[in-house]
């Protein structure tokens, strides 16, 4: 008999109920009844339906909603992040040689195809947990993706145990690294991926004509004051776009949420033929 996503999920977070530590009390968890996680204090986070669990205290919501996730689970399908995963695959695969079994995060999953790709070619039998504050992002996750934990959290407060993680994977989206290293086992890895100028250009051209939007500090700068080993690696390539992943690419990015529609119509009926995408991969471990 097929298990349903629910109780595929279960399972899983039954079977590695050490990790989890409830959000409110900070005690450990328990799976009851197949169906939801309680703390000793009984604080309890029902599974939804897709397997995946809430556990963030509060509710939060974002300006990433629905159709973003719906048009970025397009693009991650597309290739156009293929040689980005393929760095990053090769990296961690590379740290978790002679690792048995292990557990892999990613902090900021979004719709979860990043963690899905990834997860399914670690070289080890490996846990993957998938977190993220917006609610729509992990619901399409767990609907997509079975097989993986996923759950409604913040990064900066995460209902994980200490030093349990082989590594933990931060893509285009915040960090906390005072979080980040309570969480990695000391010598864990950590994997970071941050635009660099040139990331989505043309877009940049179209809807900016060409005006850099603000810089942040310099990633690798605060990266290697946290972090050892830390060694970084630029990729920047163009991506041609397939028909009809325009509009979507333009939906999926922060990049567009103040332009008008009417702009956005402007772009679509001028077409685009490629985009370029300017990326650091950035690593170090856990001092
Ligand atoms: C640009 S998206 C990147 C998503 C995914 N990593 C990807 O590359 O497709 C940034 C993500 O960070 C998430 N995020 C922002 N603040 C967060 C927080 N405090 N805790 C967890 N996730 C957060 C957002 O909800 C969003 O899904
Ligand atoms: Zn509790």
């Amino acid at each position: 008999m097929k298990l349903t996503k629910k109780m595929q999920s279960a399972l899983l977070m039954e079977n590695n109920r050490q990790l989890f530590k409830c959000p409110i009390c900070s005690a450990g968890m328990e799976m009851v009844d197949h169906s939801r996680l309680v703390c000793r204090d009984m604080h309890s986070f029902d599974l939804a339906k897709s397997g995946y669990v809430n556990l963030a205290p509060q509710a939060h919501s974002t300006k990433y909603d629905k159709s973003l996730f719906e048009a970025r689970t397009l693009v991650m399908n597309s290739g156009y992040f293929g040689p980005v995963l393929e760095n990053v695959i090769a990296r961690i695969n590379d740290h978790l040689t002679g690792t048995e079994h292990s557990v892999v995060l990613d902090a900021g999953c979004g719709e979860g195809t990043h963690l899905h790709a990834i997860h399914s070619q670690l070289g080890t039998e490996c846990i993957g947990i998938g977190i993220d504050l917006a609610k729509e992002g992990i619901a399409a996750a767990s609907k997509n993706y079975p097989g993986i934990i996923w759950s409604v959290a913040d990064l900066a407060a995460m209902p994980f145990a200490d030093a349990q993680l082989d590594a933990i994977i931060n893509i285009l989206s915040p960090a906390n690294y005072a979080e980040f290293n309570r969480l990695l086992k000391p010598g864990g890895m950590i994997v970071k991926v941050v635009p660099e100028s040139g990331y989505l250009q043309e877009l940049r051209d179209a809807f900016y004509e060409g005006k850099q939007q603000k810089e942040e500090a310099d990633p690798l700068e605060r990266f290697r004051e946290q972090f050892d080993a830390v060694e970084s690696e630029r990729l920047t390539y163009t991506f041609s776009l397939p028909e009809g992943l325009l509009e979507p690419l333009i939906r999926m990015t922060p990049l567009t949420w103040n332009a008008s529609e009417e702009r956005v119509r402007e772009v679509l009926s001028a077409g685009m033929k490629e985009i370029t995408i300017d990326l650091r991969v950035i690593v170090g471990v856990r001092r």
